[in-house]
């Protein structure tokens, strides 16, 4: 893999930069994603393959200070568009400073011109410790609170691991949807023994609470988690196959009754709510990943440009502060990949992949990409392409890596 290093940004360089940005402000500009990892939490949840981490003690100066300087290190490569979105994930981004989250919101705000209706969303946790940060994030740019609330049964809180409680999830959500314009919050079901009477319950009480956008994830037990570790030895953690599949179906209904369909396999929004944030992943445009092992994808000379960080959130502030970046690869994306990628992530969506997009990023026609796989799939009824886009059916959506392993085969 080549391997490029960004140049080191040097004080004399600044001012070239700046006009460099505002002579291409005239001109059409590329949407840009921001995404900004806060790798701690207070407890690490037992499903949780998340890049999070607890820590006795943070330096929140120092992670401020770095996070700035590794804004301004990517905004290199980026030069030319406009943020549409900010995105602070985690770990627990609520656990930040709020004035951390407004000097960095201010910070990409003075290196690109943002879209009139910038996104910024911050996933919080539902403690009341957080909750009492909610105003100072609001205050801080934040227009969009992303609530890890993942279930409202106190049983399931507890087999989850999560340090807050149904009383305090509810009291989260309220207060945020008085807070921020947009709010969304997160569920997990299949949980083990989760019946679909139970389920329906559950995501009846969550739709009175919701405001326009929920996600509902499978629970999925990821290897070397607590969960993981605990099936390998035997234990059943999550629900079988069959049951699973019956939930999701069960959700994929109600949630479309109610006028928020699925716009991604796990994401449900009244149109237009739909996060702006993610929709830039799965329409696999440009987005830049800002903080421990994040990573990035920016358009250069038709194709694609990949970035990855450092991961341990140590090793990642020790790089910044002694190099001023801890990006390990700066690689060019081969076309073969790319076009694998859109895949990957436009097929999630249900409005799919554009095919001018896919195309010109092929440099071939769909039926010329795909040989007779796509046909068969089509037939099938996992798939479906018209002359504007390829998109996976509701069956293809279920079972898409089998769709994507059949047509990249
Ligand atoms: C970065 S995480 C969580 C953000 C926040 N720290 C929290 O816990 O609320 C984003 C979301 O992924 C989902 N998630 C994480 N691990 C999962 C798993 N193993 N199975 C299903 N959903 C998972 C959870 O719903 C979670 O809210
Ligand atoms: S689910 Fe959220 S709070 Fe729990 S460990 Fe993962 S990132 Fe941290």
């Amino acid at each position: 893999m080549p391997h490029t290093n960004i140049p080191h940004p040097e004080e004399a360089c600044a001012a070239r930069r700046l006009e460099g940005r505002k002579a291409f402000t005239q001109q059409i500009r590329v949407p840009l994603a921001v995404y900004i990892h806060w790798p701690f939490c207070r407890s690490k949840c037992p499903y949780c393959d998340f890049n999070s981490h607890v820590r006795d003690r943070i330096d929140e100066g120092r992670w401020t200070r770095a996070l700035l300087a590794d804004l301004e290190r990517q905004a290199e490569l980026a030069l030319d568009h406009e943020v549409v979105s900010i995105f602070f994930g985690g770990g627990t981004p609520s656990l930040m400073p709020p004035d951390t989250v407004a000097a960095l919101i201010a910070r990409v705000k003075a290196l690109w011109p943002s879209a009139a209706d910038l996104e910024v969303t911050l996933e919080a946790n539902p403690n009341s410790a957080e909750a009492g940060r909610f105003a100072g994030f609001a205050a801080a740019g934040v227009n969009r609170l992303s609530l890890g609330v993942q279930a409202l049964d106190p049983a399931a809180l507890q087999f989850l691991g999560r340090r807050h409680d149904r009383q305090e999830a509810i009291a989260a959500i309220g207060l945020a949807r008085a807070t921020f314009p947009r709010t969304s919050f997160d569920l997990i079901y299949a949980r083990p023994g989760q019946s679909i009477a139970a389920w329906e319950a559950e995501l009846g009480e969550a739709l009175t609470l919701a405001g326009s956008h929920l996600s509902l994830y499978q629970l999925t037990i990821e290897p070397g988690t607590a969960f993981g570790n605990r099936a390998e030895r035997g234990e059943t953690l999550a629900a079988d196959e069959d049951t699973a599949g019956a939930l999701y179906e069960v959700t994929q209904q109600r949630l479309a009754a109610v006028g928020m369909p699925a716009y991604e396999i796990s994401n449900h929004a009244r149109p237009g709510a739909e996060c702006r944030h993610n929709l830039a992943y799965w329409r696999y445009e440009d987005y830049l990943g800002i903080g421990p092992g994040a990573h990035g994808r920016v358009t250069r000379d038709g194709g694609k440009l990949a970035t990855q960080q450092r991961r341990a959130p140590e090793a990642w502030l020790a790089a910044i502060e002694e190099t001023g970046s801890a990006i390990e690869e700066v690689t060019p994306i081969a076309r073969d990949t790319a076009v694998e990628e859109m895949l990957m992530m436009g097929l999630r969506l249900t409005e799919g992949v554009a095919r001018s997009r896919l195309e010109a990023l092929a440099g071939r026609s769909a039926e010329n990409l795909f040989g007779p796989a796509l046909a068969r799939l089509v037939e099938g009824g996992f798939l479906r392409l018209d002359d504007r886009r390829l998109a996976a059916t509701a069956a293809g959506r279920q079972r898409l890596n089998a769709v994507l392993a059949a047509l990249i085969a």
